[in-house]
């Protein structure tokens, strides 16, 4: 991705959007920036004071100063105080509020894409963008706008001051700004460099970090402790030598930046000496030039080091407007799947990953009638799993067509497809979460502990469940995960069999499961597959046995369907693989 350099058209969209987030606390923003303005013209005034204070004051002993001087420095100060309270809540408060539209958005676009983007994204990325991107550009508009309106108000007063007091000297002064201006723009494009390929180094920590994390017990158990780490710690170094390119880019240019300008004030000094001492200035307007000559090196440095933390927010703030912009799972469909049987036709149907050769799912024909149990059989790869999510259209076909109850699924809403569906996926998902928020996920209608109770027994699951500290109401999920994976099962089993849906997909759903714990929740499974079409991926015969039709499955395609017994009499590949897997333990 070519995301290191921010300019232009990209550059003024991206701060047009940003700007939009803050629409909505305008008033606050506009506050914001009036009372960091009154902050930079009180700076200015303390500095112009010092003329009269000076002349008037020092030199002709005006006795009405003593007053005056205490009162306005005290006002000055107590006003000062107050505006640089309120823009920093404020510039806080529109900040924070953004990041968590931000947040908020994003998050809601993650959930919306389709199943293609996660299998081509990290996580770790994924993640990164709504923590540390969305934080960067909070924290980058809001120090941003501080500092552009702080220090340019304070600029723009400053050089006026000068003006209206010697133009001569002004102008003189201000020829040492070009020689600035170079080291200035050297050093911005050197940080954008820096800037976005540290972000980039930031991903791989998080990536590598949070996958050994999660996968602790498989670098545990395969002793790669070591290897993990010296892969973690190349990324670690990787990201110092960026951010220290960074460092010192930032650091080079601030002194780099006062030493010109202090060589121009130091030309400056001389003439402005010579004029006093000729009577052209008076003392106090000299103080006060050499002060606001000086006092301008502050909003200088922290102008041009602004910049490059806009970049970087920007960056950031492009890397979340690139996701918002990514096109939603696709959803066209506006028919509602009412009062769904369970009739089920799959017409040549054929899926291709863009990231394979073959087709996962190879010109696929199949019907089913309502309230029948297909099983689904075949060797590890052959497609099973895919098929199942290509019926519930978490992937497009690539060709052909789905129907249910003679609705072409694209033209069937989503959720109104979903909600017909009930799946126990090969891999379990529990979230961090109580049992009873986990098993209730998605419902729509109220629940109530009974069926809960219910739903636990039939899924076998109860007996665990109460022994439980909390019962249903542990908390269970990946950062707690104390649950077998045939518990965890159970408890997906049980989710399903609450969701009471008219389509029932069970891809290996007691896989992990002992024979005994399977027979026991077959009954319950049978009991819930009643009235509802079922597809169901086994290896195990005692769930294949009860199937009205089995599929046979080999590198997409269906290969074979029928019964147990026309299958077996067939003498095919079901055969075959009976012959492998069960064959010797039932003879
Ligand atoms: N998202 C994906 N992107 C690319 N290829 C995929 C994707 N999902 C599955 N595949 C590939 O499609 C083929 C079928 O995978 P699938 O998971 O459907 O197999 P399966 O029959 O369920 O196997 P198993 O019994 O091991 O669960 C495999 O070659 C797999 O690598
Ligand atoms: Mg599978």
């Amino acid at each position: 991705m070519s995301e290191d350099k921010l300019q232009g058209a990209s550059a003024s969209q991206t701060y047009k959007r940003l700007f939009a987030f803050t629409r909505k606390y305008l008033l606050a923003f506009v506050v914001a920036i009036f009372a960091n303005l009154v902050y930079a013209v009180i700076d200015g005034v303390f500095i112009e004071a010092m003329a009269p204070l000076i002349d008037e004051g020092l030199f002709k002993k005006d006795s009405s100063f003593l007053i005056i001087a205490p009162v306005f420095v005290i006002t000055l100060v107590a006003v000062r105080s107050i505006a640089s309270f309120v823009s920093g809540y404020l510039m806080g408060w529109v900040g924070q509020n953004v990041v968590a539209d931000l947040r908020q958005k994003v998050f809601a676009k993650y959930m919306q894409l389709p199943a293609s983007y996660f299998d081509t994204h990290v996580s770790g990325d994924m993640v990164s963008k709504l923590t540390f991107n969305a934080e960067k550009v909070a924290i980058t508009a809001t120090n941003a706008i501080t500092v552009i309106v702080r220090e340019s108000g304070f600029l723009i007063y400053v050089l006026i001051s000068m003006l209206m007091k010697s133009v001569f000297l002004t102008l003189l002064y201000l020829i040492s700004l070009p020689l600035i201006a170079i080291v200035v723009r050297a050093a911005t494009v050197r940080f954008k460099d820096a800037s976005s390929s540290m972000q980039d180094a930031m991903g791989d920590i998080t990536n590598i970090s949070s996958e050994a994390i999660s996968g602790y017990r498989t670098v545990k158990v395969h002793n790669g402790q070591q290897q993990i780490s010296s892969i973690f710690n190349g990324a670690v170094r990787q990201f110092r030598n960026k951010f220290m390119k960074l460092v010192a880019t930032k650091n080079a240019s601030s002194p780099l930046v006062q030493f010109f300008a202090a060589t121009g004030l130091s030309v400056v000094l001389y003439f402005s000496l010579s004029e006093v001492q000729s009577g052209k200035l008076t003392a106090g307007t000299f103080t006060a030039m050499v002060f606001f000559m000086m006092a301008i090196l502050r909003p200088l440095k922290q102008l041009t080091s602004i910049n490059s933390q806009i970049q970087s927010g920007l960056i950031a703030a492009k890397s979340l407007f690139d996701v918002l912009d990514l096109e939603n799972e696709k959803d066209e469909g506006t028919k509602m799947l009412e009062n769904f049987k369970g009739y089920i036709r799959l017409k040549n149907v054929s899926l291709q990953f863009p990231s394979r050769s073959e087709k996962a799912i190879d010109n696929f024909s199949f019907t089913c009638q309502p309230g029948q149990i297909i099983a689904i059989v075949g060797s590890s790869g052959s497609g099973k799993s895919t098929l199942l999510n290509v019926m519930m259209s978490l992937y497009q076909p690539s060709s052909g067509t789905i129907y249910y109850d003679d609705i072409p699924l694209k033209e069937i809403s989503l959720t109104s497809l979903r909600e017909n569906i009930a799946l126990v996926s090969q891999h379990v998902t529990l979230f961090n979460d109580s049992i009873k928020n986990n098993l209730t996920f998605g419902l729509t209608r109220e629940v109530d502990d009974n069926e809960i109770i219910n739903a636990l027994e039939k899924a076998h699951a109860l007996e665990f469940v109460n022994r439980l500290p909390l019962g249903v109401d542990t908390r269970v999920g990946d950062g707690q995960s104390t649950l077998s994976g045939g518990q965890r099962q159970r408890l997906a089993i049980a989710r399903a069999i609450l969701r009471d849906s008219p389509l029932l997909f069970l891809d290996e759903a007691t896989s992990a499961l002992d024979s005994e714990s399977e027979e026991k929740i077959q009954a319950g499974l049978e009991e819930v597959m009643v009235n509802k079409t079922t597809f169901v991926v086994a290896h195990r015969l005692s769930t294949i046995r009860h199937a009205d039709i089995i599929i046979v499955m080999d590198e997409g395609r269906l290969i074979e369907q029928g019964s147990h017994d026309e299958l077996i009499s067939k003498q095919g590949a079901y055969a075959r693989l009976y012959e492998l897997q069960f064959g010797k333990k039932n003879n």
